[in-house]
């Protein structure tokens, strides 16, 4: 079974030789980030580290990191992974065909090597941010099936083994589901048939053995029919040994709708199948501009968000989708809607941060 007979692989690789001594066992989840790496008592990267070993991460907007000098304090003092928000996406790896290019992304990954932080990969296959010459082609048929099989192969291939080593999970196949969790009709479902899924997983698996592999979603965090395609998808894969090593719940949230209901459970069912499983994209919401009630509720939801995951021991990363709201995709894909994240535009923390920190003290608390 690919999950669990990779079971005892050592998951530091992205980090630093210091730290990588101190993985006795297998997942990130067991692995001891180091007290130096967690700069400073009572920062969520210390009680992250705390509780039970979890990476707490952010996505980074590369541009922020490289011209903000507050944005890459916050990031590396308070969270101990990252994932790129757009770089490392096909878009940006590859906008002009046959010319890869990871200059963008070998930074952050510089930045992170630094501030030793692991890094978790986004993404590989996905039906979106794919360059014009790509999505141009497959739409006016100039790229065969037989072509995109092997475009596919070959961007999977090339950029797991660029980064071998130094991503120790990558995201392979990002959103494969419909709302009904049937598989979404995409370009490469379409050129290869549903067997895209394993396909992409064994091509990332040859090229970095040790990296763990996910599927990752939204809108599957609480129990319901797209979480049962998801559910459905891993097993049949785990049955077919196709190395998949975990499952990531995106868990973009809005205070209009209700918290995802009984979300450790589902993301239990997951962990029984041995599989990891994450929060790789969290943010919560609200209508602009916002009231102080509103951000008490936000507060509440990442709060929860962070216990669902701390009461699942496989739960091995907690990720935000953007730290500040100075910099976040939500007010440009959800008109009218904002203040999704954990710092305000001034780089204060917000009641979210508190919630988070207090929900990852009391974890950590209970276990000492
Ligand atoms: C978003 C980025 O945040 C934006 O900057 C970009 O314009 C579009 O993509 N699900 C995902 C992420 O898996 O890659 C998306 O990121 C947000 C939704």
């Amino acid at each position: 079974m690919g999950g669990k007979s990779r079971g005892l692989r050592v998951a530091l690789a992205a980090a630093p030789a210091a730290l990588a001594t101190l993985a006795t066992t297998a997942s990130p989840a067991a692995a001891a980030p180091s007290v130096r790496a967690g700069q400073g008592t009572g920062t969520l990267r210390a009680l992250a580290a705390a509780a039970g070993h979890r990476w707490i991460g952010a996505a980074v907007d590369t541009t922020a990191l490289a011209h903000e000098r507050g944005y890459a304090s916050v990031l590396a003092r308070q969270f101990s992974s990252v994932t790129a928000e757009n770089v490392m996406k096909w878009e940006t790896v590859e906008s002009r065909r046959g010319a890869e290019d990871y200059g963008q992304a070998d930074r952050l990954v510089a930045f992170a090597r630094r501030n030793h932080m692991m890094v978790r990969g986004h993404n590989l296959v996905w039906h979106s941010q794919l360059p014009a010459w790509l999505a141009q082609g497959a739409d006016d048929g100039t790229l065969t099936h037989a072509q995109l099989s092997s475009i596919l192969h070959r961007h999977v291939v090339d950029e797991v083994s660029h980064f071998r080593g130094r991503v120790y999970a990558w995201d392979v196949v990002n959103e494969p589901l419909n709302e009904d969790g049937t598989l979404r009709e995409t370009v490469w479902y379409d050129a290869l048939g549903r067997s895209y899924i394993a396909k992409a997983l064994e091509w990332a698996h040859a090229a970095d053995p040790r990296a763990k592999l996910y599927l990752n979603d939204y809108g599957i965090e609480a129990a319901g029919p797209k979480s049962d395609g998801m559910y459905a998808l891993a097993k049949s894969l785990l049955a077919l040994h196709v190395p998949l090593d975990g499952i990531g719940f995106e868990s973009h949230l809005d205070i209009r709708y209700p918290f995802p209901a009984g979300m450790a459970r589902n993301l239990r069912r997951f962990a029984a199948l041995g599989l990891d499983v994450a929060v790789t994209e969290a943010d919560v919401r609200i209508a602009l501009p916002g009231t102080a009630a509103e951000r008490a509720r936000q507060a509440d939801d990442y709060g929860r968000l962070v216990e669902a995951c701390l009461s699942v021991r496989r739960c091995v990363s907690f990720t935000v989708w953007g730290f500040t709201d100075r910099h976040s995709w939500i007010p440009g894909f959800f008109p009218g809607e904002g203040a999704a994240d954990l710092y305000d535009r001034s780089l204060q923390p917000k009641p979210a941060y508190r919630a988070v920190h207090d929900a990852l003290a009391a974890a950590g608390s209970s276990r000492s």
